[in-house]
């Protein structure tokens, strides 16, 4: 199947040999001058077909031709965030840049289409009506979000010869980006929207799309889009004198769709310091003409020959380096009025800075073209600037958290993109979130929504709820709850796969700090090497079906009375259903979500209870690894014991090796991040289990505790000040090595199942 693109170049391409064809294409495309009002042109010009009109000659799998027959390379750039570090290795590989480049940066709505369907596909089929109403308000929230004002999708790209493509990739590499060519049906995407506007998507082959080029504007209509849209591209004619690192950032950043592209093309070392000397010479002999007339040197000459003097010995000396360069931006807009504000809003933030946008009128498609993929500074004006000062103005922007796949988590706040990331692709360190924040900031709300819209992806969740503050959500999105210590709700940890002898010692190691837990008091060293002498004794010998009550017995019979008795409470007194092998078979049969209400259990009790819940579900996950999350609410409460500390931190660690997603969640932010030992849980352990944390929500923070989450997360004073002040449902996301402020956002439908209360909704 050939490609709008394609065929429509073939068009181009036949269009000699035969004119019938040429006035069909011209019809069906739709492609026509008209011209402005102001201009009187009597008669205009046969415009250019399609694939002319963007200099395209075809398209090849791995990259463009263009009409000239350079074939071109093109390449995605991600990692751009401004940092000193990044600067100083942009601007290195700048500086070993030796043949023409294009740095080209796209921002437009997002597309979240394929995201909608993946969640489509991934939707269970036995979800209660609430929850599938919930699921599909999400897909309206994604649609919502693609026409949002100022939510853009923001990528960056490098273009050049299809030859040097390699080297610069290459080089980007050394500067610590990630660089991925684009290719086939990618890049094909690519360029279709880069051509007719918007962020790449799949495009109807068989659509007629109309251009129509004016005076200072170019207007694209799509299939299905009345009055289509229009672009405007404008180029820099007047550099702004310094250039402030982020010039551009602050630019893109108030959120109007564009195209921003850089035309680099290196100036040779010789050249660049004959005519910095040449220059130098000239601000001399000027000075000295001013002398001898009795006069001094205006500051701004002054300043310029301190300038060249300065930039001729960097170039002499290999640390910078001379560009022609260009910059042109093409805004897009629905309609005339916003475009009009768009384009007086670029201006100003140049004028700010003495620099000065052109409205290249009569030139717009000389200005597309140059912010087309196409490596060609059609506008054809440049201006000699030297590396860091490039490396100053390129857009680094805030990273964004778009992987595309999973699914929406919050909108970011600085990036104005939305947080969109599966936890359990692989490609994090693992799926672990830690929620930290002040109490009544949103904690409970966050995770309950992750937890629904896991379930409408076929995540299993469960969650270990002290409070039970999550029973009603569970029944409301088609869940269980469970009551451990009730009669028929027990649970079995003591099930381990025996073939496996690593998985063997760690689950052993578990259970020891299992019972530990449950006895409640710190076992001696002897004790201690007797429960897992015992622990050993028992696995060591085929059983049909392991258990704590048989695990009991055996202690009994064969290991440590005295143990056996302080565990009685568990095997025959009042905690006997905790433990028990019978009753709901938590393995054999799992819900979509599935809450452990603790709220029976007395306070202290709640701990080990915790523990059985975690083991148990470690048990399910080492049976079948798939997604699963575990929330535990009030973490701290088990933290507090240092063998429950030690049993949280290893299996944080471990839970990635099952696709098990830990979410732990406290308000004692300082509890567990404090180094003073007196306090109830040791910053180590506490430290330990944020760094099996891949994910770090920091929500409203205490005054009180703001200085240590500071510390401990290494926050600017800016960041600290905003997270003790910012809206519920407000935080920042550590992820990836990044800070994400983001807004957790739930449609009225998913509130209504994470509010849900019995009788309230009738
Ligand atoms: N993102 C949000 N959007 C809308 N409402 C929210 C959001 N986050 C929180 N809320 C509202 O704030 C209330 C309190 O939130 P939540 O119960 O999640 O706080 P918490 O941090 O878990 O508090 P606690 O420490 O007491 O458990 C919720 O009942 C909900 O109505
Ligand atoms: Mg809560």
């Amino acid at each position: 199947m050939k490609t709008l693109l394609e065929r429509t170049m073939r068009g181009a391409m036949g269009v000699a040999a035969c004119p019938a064809v040429r006035r069909a294409l011209r019809e069906r495309l739709g492609v026509g001058r008209k011209s402005d009002s102001q201009t009187k042109d009597p008669a205009p010009k046969p415009p250019p077909e399609l694939p002319l009109l963007f200099m395209l000659s075809h398209l090849e799998e791995d990259g463009p031709v263009r009409l000239d027959g350079v074939k071109l390379g093109v390449c995605e750039v991600m990692g751009l965030e401004l940092d000193e570090p990044k600067l100083g290795a942009f601007a290195g590989a700048l500086n070993a840049l030796d043949f023409p480049a294009q740095l080209l940066v796209r921002q437009h709505p997002p597309r979240l289409g394929r995201l909608r369907e993946n969640l489509k596909e991934a939707q269970p089929d036995d979800l209660p009506a609430q929850t599938k109403a919930a699921s599909e308000s999400l897909r309206g929230l994604l649609t919502n979000l693609e026409a949002r004002d100022g939510i853009l999708d923001r990528r960056f790209y490098a273009v050049c010869e299809f030859e040097r493509a390699d080297e610069l990739r290459g080089l980007l590499a050394k500067a610590g980006l990630s660089v991925h060519q684009l290719e086939g049906r990618q890049l094909r995407m690519f360029l279709v929207s880069a051509a007719l506007g918007g962020s790449p998507a799949e495009f109807d082959e068989d659509a007629p799309v109309g251009v129509e080029i004016n005076r200072l504007d170019v207007r694209v209509c799509l299939p299905g889009q009345t009055g289509g849209h229009l672009t405007r591209s404008l180029h820099l004619g007047k550099w702004p004198r310094s250039l402030a690192p982020g010039f551009l950032q602050s630019l893109m950043a108030a959120g109007a769709p564009m195209d921003l592209s850089i035309h680099l093309g290196p100036i040779p070392a010789e050249q660049a310091a004959r005519t910095l000397e040449w220059q130098k010479v000239r601000f001399e002999s000027a000075q000295s003409l001013s002398f001898k007339r009795g006069r001094t040197m205006s500051p701004e000459a002054e300043i310029a020959l301190e300038d060249v003097t300065r930039l001729r010995d960097e170039v002499q000396r290999g640390r910078e380096r001379l560009f022609h360069s260009s910059l042109s931006v093409t805004l897009h807009a629905k309609d005339e009025a916003s475009l009009k504000e768009m384009t007086q809003r670029a201006k100003a933030h140049f004028a700010a800075t003495l620099g000065k946008l052109d409205n290249l009128a009569f030139r717009q498609r000389e200005g597309l073209l140059s912010t087309l993929p196409l490596a060609l500074n059609a506008v054809a004006v440049w201006r000699t600037l030297d590396t860091s000062s490039l490396a100053r103005l390129f857009p680094f922007s805030p990273p964004d958290l778009d992987t595309r796949s999973g699914t929406l988590y919050g909108i970011d706040l600085r990036a104005c993109s939305p947080v969109v990331y599966d936890s359990w692709d692989g490609t994090h360190l693992n799926a672990n979130t830690a929620v930290l924040a002040r109490s009544g900031s949103g904690k409970s709300f966050a995770t309950k929504l992750g937890v629904l819209r896991g379930v409408t992806r076929g995540v299993t969740a469960y969650v270990i709820d002290p409070e039970g503050e999550y029973a009603d959500m569970a029944r409301a999105a088609g869940g269980r709850v469970l009551s451990p210590g009730v009669p028929g709700e027990g649970m079995n940890p003591f099930v381990i796969e025996r073939g496996n002898s690593e998985e063997l010692l760690q689950r052993i190691g578990s259970l020891r700090r299992l019972i530990e837990v449950m006895v409640g008091e710190p076992l001696g060293a002897e004790r201690r090497a007797s429960l897992d002498h015992a622990l050993a004794g028992y696995y060591a010998q085929p059983r049909e079906r392991t258990g704590f009550r048989d695990f009991h017995a055996y202690l009994q019979s064969d290991g440590d009375g005295e143990l056996a008795r302080l565990l009685r409470p568990f095997a025959t007194g009042s905690l006997r259903h905790l433990l028990s092998d019978e009753g709901d078979d938590l393995l054999g049969s799992e819900a979509l979500v599935t809450v452990f209400d603790l709220r029976l259990l007395e306070p202290e009790l709640r701990p080990a209870a915790a523990m059985v819940c975690t083991e148990t579900v470690w048990a399910a996950a080492a049976q079948d690894s798939k997604p699963r999350l575990l929330v535990v609410d009030e973490v701290w409460s088990i933290m507090q014991h240092p063998e429950g500390a030690a049993f949280m931190v290893s299996m944080a660690k471990r839970a990635r090796k099952h696709r098990l997603g830990l979410q732990f969640i406290t308000q004692d932010v300082q509890d567990l991040l404090s180094e003073d030992s007196s306090r109830a849980i040791t910053g180590h352990s506490g430290r330990a289990l944020l760094q099996n944390a891949a994910f770090k929500l920091l929500l409203q923070q205490d005054a009180a505790a703001i200085s240590t989450v500071g510390d401990a997360f290494d926050l600017p004073a800016d960041l600290q000040r905003w997270l003790l002040s910012c809206p519920r449902g407000d935080g920042l996301l550590l992820a990836r090595g990044g800070r994400f402020p983001v807004r957790v956002e739930a449609t009225p439908e998913e509130a209504e199942v994470i509010e849900w209360r019995p009788g309230a909704h009738g």
